[in-house]
């Protein structure tokens, strides 16, 4: 039984309006007819992949993800029911409004909904990008990632290791802990920022092309936009920018990002800090010893060493003769 993809992300917001300018007009999504006064977006042939709510809290409002055999529902329905989580099941209309074929519910520990879906429904017409883009790279390796601000990782690291079975990819535990999970070949598709915090830090979506990226970067800074500026992260090798959504948390836009094989990796504590270089917080003040000037150290420490990600290779085989050379 396996959870295999981050599937959809529903967003509570009321800015609808901006959030359509947002979607589609920077990130590339496909604004599509929604029930109601919701508005959901596509980004491949998978029926509806985000979707903003129009009620008020600009903040995650539901994370879906996939399983891959119908009886995983009920399976971790039962294990989850036996740990005292209340879970929700059988909302035939709930399921029509997420397009897909049954789903079960509940709340992690901190209070975030999760649902877990079966058999997310296939459009019979192509996607059509909102900005001329190459494509979304999703596939088996899901919508992107969706990473939490957490008060307590001790009662929520358990719930998503131990009860869903999501891998720990790495943690990095300096200026403050960070936690990477995975549920397929994407290095993550759910991370937990140990902030203090409750609420939403950021989704990320991966373009096939890296000028998809850098044109909206383009786009993104055109509208005062830009809340990390263009950098490369450490551990998922991700070329990205981060964008001020309508709602105030952040949309990573990616490139390249890692894949790993879920069957032999390790999980493991990293010490490079988050970024080979870039991720400016644009958004925090500048202050001497202040967080933003620690993670420009961190970034320019891992230049001093000389780290980088290994060579962009697209043959699989060549790419695990490259990795089992030495140096
Ligand atoms: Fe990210």
């Amino acid at each position: 039984m396996a959870i295999c993809a981050l599937a959809y992300l529903g967003i509570r917001s009321d800015q609808l309006e901006d959030w359509t300018t947002f979607a589609s007009g920077l990130l590339g999504m496909q604004k599509i007819d929604g029930a109601g006064k919701s508005r959901s977006f596509r980004m491949d042939d998978q029926a509806q992949r985000l979707v903003v709510s129009d009620e008020p809290g600009e903040t995650l409002a539901f994370m879906g993800f996939e399983v891959s055999d119908h009886a995983d529902l009920e399976a971790y329905a039962a294990r989850l029911d036996a740990v005292g989580v209340k879970v929700h099941n059988n909302d035939k209309a709930l399921a029509d409004r997420r397009l897909v074929g049954d789903l079960i519910w509940f709340e992690d520990p901190m209070g975030n909904r999760v649902e877990l879906i079966h058999a997310p429904m296939i459009a019979s017409d192509p996607f059509v990008p909102g900005r001329p883009i190459q494509g979304f790279r999703t596939g088996p390796l899901g919508m992107g990632h969706a990473v939490l601000h957490v008060q307590d990782i001790d009662v929520m690291m358990p719930f998503y290791r131990d009860h869903l079975d999501f891998g720990v990819s790495d943690y990095g535990l300096t200026p403050y802990g960070l936690y990477f999970f995975h549920l397929n070949g994407r290095h993550h598709s759910f991370a937990m920022v140990g902030s203090g915090q409750r609420g939403f830090h950021h989704f990320m979506v991966e373009y096939q092309n890296l000028d998809d990226v850098g044109q909206g970067y383009d786009i993104a800074q055109s509208r005062d936009e830009v809340a990390y500026t263009l950098g490369r992260h450490t551990n998922d090798w991700m070329t990205s920018f981060y964008a001020h959504s309508p709602s105030g948390f952040f949309v990573e836009n990616g490139w390249g990002g890692r894949v790993i094989d879920p069957a032999t990796w390790e999980p493991h504590e990293t010490f490079d800090g988050p970024s080979f270089w870039g991720h400016e917080r644009l958004y925090l003040p500048q202050e001497e010893g202040g967080l933003r000037d620690r993670m420009r150290s961190m970034a320019m420490d891992a230049a001093k060493r000389g780290l980088r990600a290994p060579p962009v290779v697209e043959c699989p085989w060549l790419y695990g003769e490259l990795a089992r050379q030495p140096g």
